[in-house]
């Protein structure tokens, strides 16, 4: 969603600011600014749109400095115009500041400063609250300053801001929002998010909630709420710069769907022995342990709640637990059963989604063992959780998630094997059998990556329709939700995904003739259900393509046309189903001349409720 990028060296700030704003360009966002700070003032420009607008407004000489902050915001209070980008300034445009997240008593605050210090507001914004308060609270110190300000905020932020008078450093604060220093030799940076950086440093701090970090040429200094000093280890980035470019593909979205064989892979070697055993990177749950869980909650968002959707049946199938999958935006509201019994399996690519992080801190607060399956190293979901397992994905830039969606389906598989395998409710053979399977995979989900010239055809066939379905049964209903989802949010296409068996009773009636539905059918268990489902339909004269198994003849008598993936267990269908469903989504986005990497009103990480 928003990102921050600061900068203090010897070099000009603006271009190294626009440069780590590039880096965060596929979180989304709506306008971008930056202050840069010189000869005693504060330099500000900003513009809604894309960054290229800002750029052509900060080519001229006199806008320079050798330190600055700069932002791309992605609106929340306040349309996105220039007014409500930031920096938003103090009432006497000496301090600027820089601010992701949402500031919760912004109302109240504004009317405090209007009424008693008689301010006058330039944006609609949140932010501009903190810059306001920062105003008032600075006489010379602006440590102190940005204290007390903080002191009155409720809500989620990191903050950076820099001040006319103060002209050697940046001092920023977070809580609840990602914020990073970034390491350099005679500069330093901030950032809210590491690719940000990555053409700059390797070397960073990951800073923690309610600290304070002033940043300064030759100098990172961390404190915590007391202002006592903090000693951090440096974390470096191992990720290449590489990774988070397209390499060769025309977009993030395809290049990482390509990515699935080398993400499941991944995933799975470092956790398989070759004795066959599970190993959880360290995460213990003996025998007792587990016993002792009555309940698991798994809660995530969107795709990765689809993919929390597949471990319920995982979860109760091999480990015997009672397993519920919510949504973490419902989940804190309906007072659910948690207690020191319960386990918390939270699901989430970013590890900063903001429901998703309330959610774990209320089943913490509860009692709740927190586990979670996360993507980004170092992220809040990661550093709150009791035990991380990491998907071994690698950056996912395009804002519609694909191989995070299948390294966590990956996860859930081996804990939900490792789980069953310690408390004994799975047999070694069992075990091993589904092993092969997942061991099996990556070359399976190449091989299901070669339907994509069918599937391109598909597209230029389908790709004027107005709505779509999406049907399955049993491990199917994830797939086909999450295929349903794949296609509106990157083609805007209407688009509907509902269990098979419930068709009948009422979703029925909207089937017309050429009514277009994606019926899933991978699960050999359910496949003569499904085979009746395809017959109503075609019934109503509606078009029919099918996903089955390779080796499943009748549906193509009976379908307008099948795409098949390999054969494979019922239980690991999940991941092969959904590529062909991201491929078409991705195919016909592309044909209607969709914004595929970076889809409208939608943002790579939702750091707001
Ligand atoms: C859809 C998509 C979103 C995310 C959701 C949760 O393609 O990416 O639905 O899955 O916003 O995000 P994370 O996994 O980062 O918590």
């Amino acid at each position: 969603m928003c990102g921050i990028v600061g900068y203090i060296g010897n070099e000009s700030a603006k271009e190294i600011i626009i440069e780590g704003l590039r880096g965060l360009e596929y979180r989304g966002y709506d306008s971008a600014g930056m202050a840069l700070v010189h000869r005693g003032r504060i330099l500000v420009r900003k513009e809604s749109g894309k960054l290229a607008n800002l750029e052509s407004k900060i080519t001229k000489k006199e806008f320079t400095g050798n330190l600055g902050i700069g932002h791309t915001r992605w609106a929340t209070h306040g349309s996105p115009t220039r007014e409500n980008a930031h920096p938003h300034l103090s009432a006497d445009g000496r301090i600027a500041i820089v601010h992701n997240g949402i500031i919760e008593n912004y109302l109240e605050l504004k009317a405090w400063l209007i009424e008693k210090q008689g301010i006058q507001f330039r944006s609609e914004t949140d932010t501009e609250v903190i810059a306001q308060l920062l105003g008032i609270y600075y006489e010379g110190d602006l440590i102190e300053a940005v204290q007390k300000t903080v002191s009155r905020l409720r809500g989620a932020y990191a903050v950076a801001v820099v001040a006319a008078d103060d002209p050697d450093r940046i001092v920023a604060v977070r809580k609840d929002a990602p914020l990073i220093a970034g390491i350099g030799e005679g500069r330093n940076f901030l950032a809210s998010d590491i690719p940000a950086l990555l053409k700059y440093t390797r070397d960073v701090y990951l800073i923690e909630n309610g600290e304070i970090v002033v940043v300064s040429r030759d100098d990172i200094k961390i404190f915590d709420e007391e202002m006592t000093r903090v000693k951090r280890d440096v974390m470096k980035v191992t990720w290449d710069a590489d990774a988070a470019e397209k390499g060769g593909y025309e977009h993030f979205m395809m290049k990482e769907i390509c990515e699935q064989p080398d993400g499941i892979r991944e995933t799975l070697q470092r956790r398989i022995g070759e004795d066959g055993q599970i190993k959880l990177d360290g995460i213990r749950f003996g025998k007792k342990d587990l016993e002792a869980i009555t309940r698991i909650y798994i809660v995530a968002c969107g795709t990765a709640y689809h993919a929390g959707l597949q471990g319920k049946a995982l979860l109760e199938g091999y480990a015997k637990i009672p397993t519920e999958v919510d949504l973490a935006s419902e989940f804190r509201y309906r007072n659910p059963l948690v207690d020191e019994k319960t386990l918390f399996l939270c699901i989430s690519q970013s590890g900063e989604t903001h429901d998703t992080l309330a959610a774990l801190r209320e089943a913490k607060r509860q009692g709740a063992r927190v586990l979670s399956i996360c993507n980004v190293v170092g992220s809040s979901i990661a550093r709150e959780s009791d035990d991380v397992l990491y998907t071994w994905a690698g950056p996912e830039i395009a804002v519609a998630s694909t191989k995070a969606y299948t390294t966590q389906l990956v996860c859930l598989y081996l804990i939900a094997l490792y789980m069953g395998r310690t408390k004994g409710t799975l047999s070694e053979e069992e075990a091993g059998r589904i092993i092969g399977e997942l061991m099996a995979l990556p070359e399976k989900a190449a091989e299901t990556l070669k339907a994509e010239e069918q599937i391109k055809k598909l597209a230029e066939r389908y790709y004027i329709k107005e709505q779509i379905f999406y049907i399955g049964r049993g491990a199917d209903v994830g797939t086909a939700l999450e295929g349903s989802l794949k296609l509106k949010e990157i083609s805007y296409i209407n688009s509907f995904a509902i269990a098979a068996g419930e068709l009948k009773h009422g979703t029925i009636a909207l089937i017309r003739k050429d009514t277009l539905f994606f019926v899933m059918a991978t699960q050999d268990a359910l496949y003569e259900k499904m085979l009746s489902n395809i017959e109503e339909i075609k019934a109503r004269k509606a078009q029919v393509i099918g996903i089955a198994k390779k080796g499943n003849k009748r549906i193509k008598q009976i379908c307008d046309e099948v795409i098949y993936i390999p054969s494979c267990a019922d239980e690991v269908a999940p991941i092969l189903g959904v590529i062909p469903l991201q491929l078409l989504a991705y195919h016909i986005a592309k044909l209607l001349k969709r914004d595929i990497d970076q889809p409208r009103n939608l943002a790579k990480s939702v750091t707001v409720e």
